[in-house]
């Protein structure tokens, strides 16, 4: 049995919720079923991935394409997260977990926007796991808002075109104080990026399961971060420093 290498921990992961309406489906339960029991998964990876000494959790629990889903199901999306937050808020905070949310903000009730600014407002000094979520994300619309304010410091002088370089770009996505993204998990046996943190994974190692979301437990994370630790990861290079081949 291969064992977990504390010494490389991984600093960023991403997980694609996924597989959520299935799990209930398989069980004859509404679909509200799974988004709850994904919920309550999400928070015992977070406190495993803070445990593990993981500095950057970001996942991916609603898109900017999810808006199409029924409006029954997007209002429970929407929420939801508030109920647990008022549940769980102490909890959340004796963790030291420092909460993000990227997106767009411009589509949220205002007190789901007022929730989300409360808890980042709140958590922002804690040192421990950060942890993202992305609600109305999309890495094209990411991308864009990125061009488009890259392009207004030009127009005020600020930036010559000359000036920008693959920095310029990483530094005006909504992740720009984030270390680089070591590891990308999608749940569900679907094989897609759907819009997520293109840009970002340029360089990630990727992990598919066929385990649902509901039921990617500590047991699965371990599986993936021992499968991380044996990717090689040369980043375009050769195997290591003083490889001739
Ligand atoms: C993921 O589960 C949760 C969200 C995208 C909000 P799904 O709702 O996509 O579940 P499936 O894919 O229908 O099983
Ligand atoms: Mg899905």
């Amino acid at each position: 049995m291969k064992e977990l290498d504390q010494t490389k921990i991984p600093n960023h992961i991403a997980i694609i919720l996924d597989g959520n309406g299935r799990w209930a489906k398989k069980r004859m339960l509404p679909r509200n079923f799974g988004h709850r029991k994904g919920a309550f998964n999400l928070k015992d990876i977070a406190t495993k991935c803070n445990q593990l000494g993981i500095g950057y959790l970001t996942v991916f629990c609603f898109s900017t394409e999810n808006w199409k889903r029924p409006e029954l199901e997007v209002n429970y999306l929407m929420n939801a997260p508030m109920r647990y937050y008022k549940k769980y808020k102490q909890k959340l905070f004796d963790s030291s977990i420092r909460f993000k949310i990227i997106g767009r903000r411009d589509r949220l009730s205002a007190p789901f926007l007022k929730m989300i600014e409360e808890l980042e407002e709140q958590t922002k000094t804690h040192t421990r796991l950060t942890l993202t979520l992305c609600i109305d994300y999309g890495s094209y619309n990411e991308i864009v808002t990125a061009v488009k304010d890259i392009a207004k410091e030009i127009q005020n002088g600020k930036l010559t075109i000359d000036e920008i370089d693959e920095d310029t770009i990483t530094s005006h996505l909504f992740t720009k104080d984030y270390p680089p993204l070591d590891l990308l998990i999608r749940t569900s046996g679907e094989y897609r990026i759907s819009n997520f943190l293109l840009w970002q994974m340029a360089y990630s190692e990727l992990y598919f399961t066929d385990v649902l979301w509901p039921d990617f437990d500590e047991k699965e994370l371990i599986k993936a971060l021992i499968e991380y630790q044996h990717r090689n990861r040369r980043f375009g290079g050769l195997k290591d420093e003083n490889s001739t081949n």
